[in-house]
């Protein structure tokens, strides 16, 4: 599976891109993407920190060990054989194994072209394909993120709680909204 393309595409501003999944070798490239999007201080857990290759490479090697015992997926978008996009569910274990956690996040010159939503549907469909434990799909948001906010409603997900002031976000605080999905 290391590699293969699942999709191949054109987004509404006519933008060429192909969904893979991860292979060995990746975490440069991973680590250049996260360390870009860290800067800009979006809504992600990394704010301006950088992550080394180090940090990047056992990320990357975990997730692929967990991919292929069915415990998490990892997807990749590409444009021009640039990263432009990743997300992924993880299971978490114990009494909480059927719950998976999602996360996305797409490179900023790429948002708001519909690249995202199709990567969320592909990402949703692998993980209820392949993961057969999997009942609840939980998520964590920005309380100041209603875009990724609305696309998580219409995906089916519902918010559960909030935690007030969760989140330090550019020196503000603000609510850490939980969100859930049941998928069997
Ligand atoms: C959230 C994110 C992954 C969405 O990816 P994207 O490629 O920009 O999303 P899409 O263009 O596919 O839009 C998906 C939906 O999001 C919502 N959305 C996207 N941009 C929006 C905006 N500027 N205003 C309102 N809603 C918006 C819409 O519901 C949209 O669906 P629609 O096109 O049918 O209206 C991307 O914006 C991102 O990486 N943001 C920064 C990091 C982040 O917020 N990650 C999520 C943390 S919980």
């Amino acid at each position: 599976m290391q590699g293969k393309i699942i999709f191949n595409g054109i987004s509404r501003k006519n933008t060429s891109f192909y969904i893979r999944y991860p292979k060995i070798g990746d975490s440069t490239l991973m680590q250049d993407y996260i360390n870009t999007i860290s800067e800009e201080q979006t809504f992600i857990r990394f704010q301006g920190e950088k992550v080394t290759l180090e940090h990047e490479t056992k990320f990357l090697n975990d997730q692929l060990e967990k991919i292929s015992k069915n415990q998490a997926v990892l997807f990749l978008v590409f444009s021009d054989q640039k990263l432009i996009g990743i997300s992924g569910i993880e299971m978490k274990d114990r009494t909480s194994k059927h719950e998976g956690v999602f996360g996305i996040s797409v490179a900023k010159e790429f948002r708001c072209q519909g690249i995202g939503k199709i990567l969320m549907h592909k990402v949703l469909d692998e993980a209820v394909e392949d993961i057969p434990q999997l009942k609840i799909i939980t998520l964590g948001i920005f309380a100041n993120n209603p875009a990724a906010f609305k696309m998580y409603e219409n995906f089916g997900f519902k918010e559960f709680g909030r935690l007030p002031e969760g989140i330090l976000h550019k020196g503000k605080y603000v609510d850490h909204v939980y969100m859930y999905k049941k998928v069997r």
